[in-house]
């Protein structure tokens, strides 16, 4: 059995005016079964954290380097992450592949520094509007995962985000049948790699325009094991249903 996760990507918004927010996502997460992670910008974690501590919310970062310290201007390091209390970390956001020049061997040698600093890394695949109009995506998502993801994966600090980049921040999103086509497909991938214990011990998750009318029958799919939330996660009152529609869900 899979727990189902929700988390929400803040990117590059957040400022002390909304910490409430985060207050009442934190309220609401103590009554859930769902794992609800946030990933705020750096500069709140401290005042999250010393607000939040009765709450089961999880609290994780957008990126980290892959040394553990050194002459990085402007860079932060996984154990630093770890050092100030947080659990989580997304990496290979497409946001970051392309605004960033992210590699999947850069990606690969962030994923290993994250693990040996005990983070649960989101890992994120996704293909551009191109490839999938190409009728590209399954060749893409194949191609990207196998050469982000490390030789040894560490299962139980693995959660993997499909997010097409044409769905971010667009409203637009997949079908159902092509949701449903490529996280089968990661699940595939997964167990001819590494094996079935990983392949069903693994978290996949969607993300792209996920908001509180199209969550639930995405979240109604097999191999869907929650979300990763952007706009819709900065505020409580869009983000809680969102929360409410999975909690729903079967495990
Ligand atoms: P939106 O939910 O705003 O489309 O963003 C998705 C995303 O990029 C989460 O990481």
């Amino acid at each position: 059995m899979r727990r189902k996760i929700l988390a929400g990507n803040w990117k590059m918004h957040g400022l002390t005016v909304d910490l409430q927010e985060i207050n009442e996502i934190s309220k609401f997460s103590k009554s859930c079964e769902t794992e609800i992670i946030l990933f705020p910008p750096i500069t709140l974690v401290s005042k999250i954290s010393s607000s939040i501590t009765e709450s089961s919310l999880k609290l994780g970062a957008q990126n980290c380097h892959f040394n553990q310290a050194g002459a990085h201007t402007g860079e932060i390091s996984a154990k630093m992450l770890t050092d100030i209390g947080l659990t989580h970390v997304i990496l290979g956001h497409s946001e970051r592949r392309t605004a960033h020049l992210e590699t999947n061997e850069i990606l690969r040698e962030k994923i290993k520094a994250a693990w040996e600093n005990d983070l649960t890394t989101i890992v994120c695949v996704g293909e551009s509007a191109e490839t999938a109009k190409n009728g590209l995506t399954d060749v893409f998502i194949q191609d990207q995962l196998t050469k982000t993801l490390p030789n040894h994966i560490k299962i139980n600090r693995l959660i993997i985000a499909y997010e097409p980049i044409w769905a971010i921040g667009t409203g637009e999103v997949p079908s159902l049948k092509q949701i449903k086509k490529t996280h089968d497909l990661i699940r595939n991938l997964i167990k001819n790699n590494y094996g079935s214990l990983a392949a069903n011990s693994i978290r996949i998750i969607y993300g792209g325009s996920l908001n509180q009318d199209n969550s639930k029958d995405i979240f109604s799919l097999p191999n869907v094991d929650g979300g990763l939330v952007g706009g819709a996660s900065l505020t409580h009152t869009s983000f809680i249903p969102i929360i409410s529609l999975l909690e729903m869900q079967p495990n």
